[in-house]
């Protein structure tokens, strides 16, 4: 008895019972927890919010507010969704540098895994488009004269019929989409990014979406496989009648030169 309550008064005591409360409780916990892939998905989750909050306290929050809330100088990311994020990052066009008529693209200075983080952060401020899948925007198997028919409804009149960009009012330009990866043509359709507009599921459906990417695919590659001869750069009538303006006009000046010069010598013999 004697010793026992020797041993309680002991300075170490206080520490050892603590250690074995804590022992039971995280023996209870690791017992009654539910462990699970999901759990441990909504860890990953909330660990990539995490980080992607730190990425857009430094990158970001100075434009679009410490909450996303946006300010004077960009607007808010509330309900824009990941594929936004994604889009906009994963061009270079964020983070702008300058304002100007329209935000160009740069080189990307963020990884794809912090794209993710920051997409998730964004994507965690309110519900909006979400990133697609590889399978979703996979143009295999779709319907490439389908999508040229919807890209000349849909796209052409600002992209041009075979998708090489053209220039809008105010500064503003629809860029060339040669070389923009299907994940990107399908976001942009998704998002509207500045002065184009969206096309979301509802108007649009994901197999029209990919019988545009599809078309995009096509007739990128055309110019070496130009059926009627020389491409001109694809930019239709325009080009084609500079072509003749150009050689043809060019042409009638070369004969009114070398006729001019052949009167006026024989004249002087
Ligand atoms: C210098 C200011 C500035 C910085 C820094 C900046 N943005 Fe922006 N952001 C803008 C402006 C201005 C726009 C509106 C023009 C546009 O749509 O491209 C915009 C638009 C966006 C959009 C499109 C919103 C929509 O409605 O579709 C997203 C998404 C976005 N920014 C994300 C980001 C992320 C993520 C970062 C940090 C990596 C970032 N921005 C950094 C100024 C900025
Ligand atoms: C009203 C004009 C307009 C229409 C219609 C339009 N776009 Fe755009 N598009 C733009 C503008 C402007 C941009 C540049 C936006 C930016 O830089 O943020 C753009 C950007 C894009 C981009 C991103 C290109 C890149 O270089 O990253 C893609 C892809 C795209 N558009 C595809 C389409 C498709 C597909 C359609 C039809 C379903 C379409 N657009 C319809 C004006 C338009």
């Amino acid at each position: 008895m004697k010793k026992l309550s020797a041993r309680r008064r002991h300075p170490l005591a206080a520490v050892v019972v603590l250690l074995l409360a804590l022992a039971a409780t995280g023996g209870l916990y690791a017992a009654f927890a539910p462990a699970g892939k999901a759990q441990a998905d909504e860890t990953a989750q909330s660990l990539a919010i995490d980080e992607g909050k730190k990425l857009y306290t430094v990158g970001c929050a100075s434009c679009h507010g410490t909450g996303g809330q946006g300010t004077t100088d960009g607007p808010s990311l509330v309900g824009v969704g990941s594929a936004a994020v994604d889009f906009q990052v994963g061009t270079g066009r964020m983070p702008a540098q300058q304002p100007g008529a329209q935000v160009p693209k740069k080189p990307v200075i963020y990884t794809q895994a912090e794209i993710d983080q920051l997409a998730a952060y964004v994507a965690s401020l309110g519900a909006g488009p979400i990133t697609p899948t590889d399978k979703q925007v996979d143009p295999a198997g779709a319907d490439v004269a389908k999508g040229g028919e919807l890209f000349r409804n849909n796209c052409a009149q600002c992209h041009n019929f075979t998708g090489k960009g053209g220039a809008l009012t105010k500064g503003k330009y629809a860029p060339d989409l040669e070389g923009v990866s299907p994940k990107h043509i399908y976001e942009a359709m998704q998002t509207g990014p500045q002065s184009m507009p969206s096309f979301p599921d509802t108007t649009m459906p994901e197999q029209e979406k990919k019988d545009i990417i599809a078309y995009i695919q096509t007739v990128n590659g055309s110019e070496s496989a130009s059926p009627g001869g020389l491409a001109l750069g694809g930019l239709g009538p325009v080009s084609e009648g500079l072509f003749a303006w150009i050689f043809g006009l060019g042409a009638l000046v070369a004969v009114a030169i070398w006729v001019a010069a052949h009167t006026a010598k024989a004249k002087k013999s």
